[in-house]
């Protein structure tokens, strides 16, 4: 495993430009071929998290959120949707440019918005902000040390507030270990069926672009034995963070399969590494 806090100064750059490049080429299509911003399952988890977040403090109070490697704005338009402000924090941009183009698109945001072209850590070391909550869907993985990162963070979300993460590739120790022969039996059913229905929502030239140009040491998670929801529980403790809420899904490409997986036919889910992925929302007292 590699472990956090154990990244070197050149190993982080060679991260962070991995990063822009990445997303420097896949922004246009970002919103098409990733299942997660598509995908109905998937999302309504999202905005049942969202929800139960924002509408957990009084209508008057202030809902400020950060939601850091906003991208073309998965979260960032579904909070602004449940009327809370965010700083939106990207690296990248090209994502953000798409992010723009959403935003601008709606005047009922104007002025709850604000994005920022900033590394995750440049943009702590230079903002004091606080927040009421604190986002990242599918960014852990991206980060050198993100113990180190979300223990930071910890420090600028209020007293009540929220930790959100989401479409994090579950550690290989916090899976279940299932040996039922009939779940390893399933797991093909599923992938099969999606490989079948993808045709149906996604050009198969496109795919074929998509998994050449994904295959960087940025996309590649670098934690390659996925992100430990037990090591950020324990990192937050100490400053007053418990896990609320959390569970574990299969990530998959069509919505149909993804039901029938994790929702449906849930008994027989076959928990696998970098197919199972978490959302967890700590909480600080
Ligand atoms: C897989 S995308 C996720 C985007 C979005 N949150 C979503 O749910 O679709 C990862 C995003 O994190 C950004 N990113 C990765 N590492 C970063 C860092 N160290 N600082 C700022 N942004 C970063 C990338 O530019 C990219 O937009």
């Amino acid at each position: 495993m590699k472990a956090t806090g154990t990244a070197s100064a050149a190993e982080r750059d060679r991260i962070l430009s991995d990063n822009l490049q990445l997303h420097r080429m896949t922004a246009r299509v970002y919103d098409t071929v990733h299942p997660h911003m598509r995908n109905s399952f998937e999302q309504r988890l999202q905005t049942k998290d969202i929800r139960r977040m924002v509408h957990a403090f009084a209508a008057e109070a202030p809902r400020r959120v950060l939601d850091l490697g906003c991208g073309t704005g998965n979260l960032t338009v579904q909070f602004l949707e449940e009327g809370a402000t965010v700083d939106g924090v990207d690296m990248s941009a090209e994502m953000l440019d798409v992010l723009r183009s959403k935003l601008e698109r709606v005047p009922a945001w104007r002025g709850r918005y604000r994005v920022h072209q900033r590394d995750i850590e440049g943009f702590l070391a230079s903002n004091a902000g606080e927040f009421e909550i604190v986002s990242m869907s599918s960014v852990a993985h991206h980060l050198a040390d993100y113990l180190e990162t979300l223990e930071a963070l910890a420090q600028r979300i209020t007293p009540g507030g929220f930790l959100y993460l989401v479409h994090e590739p579950a550690h290989r120790t916090e899976m279940t270990r299932s040996s039922f022969a009939l779940r390893r039996v399933w797991s093909i059913i599923p992938r099969g069926l999606d490989r079948l229905l993808r045709h149906t929502r996604m050009d198969s030239t496109l795919h074929r672009e998509w998994e050449a140009q994904d295959t960087t040491f940025a996309d590649f998670h670098y934690h390659r034995d996925g992100i430990s929801m037990s090591a950020i529980s324990q990192r937050l403790m100490p400053h007053g963070f418990g896990l609320a809420e959390a569970s574990r899904y299969n990530a998959h490409e069509t919505s149909l399969v993804s039901w029938l997986d994790n929702h449906w036919c849930s008994r027989f889910r076959y928990e696998q590494f970098q197919r199972t992925y978490f959302r967890a929302i700590w909480r600080r007292v």
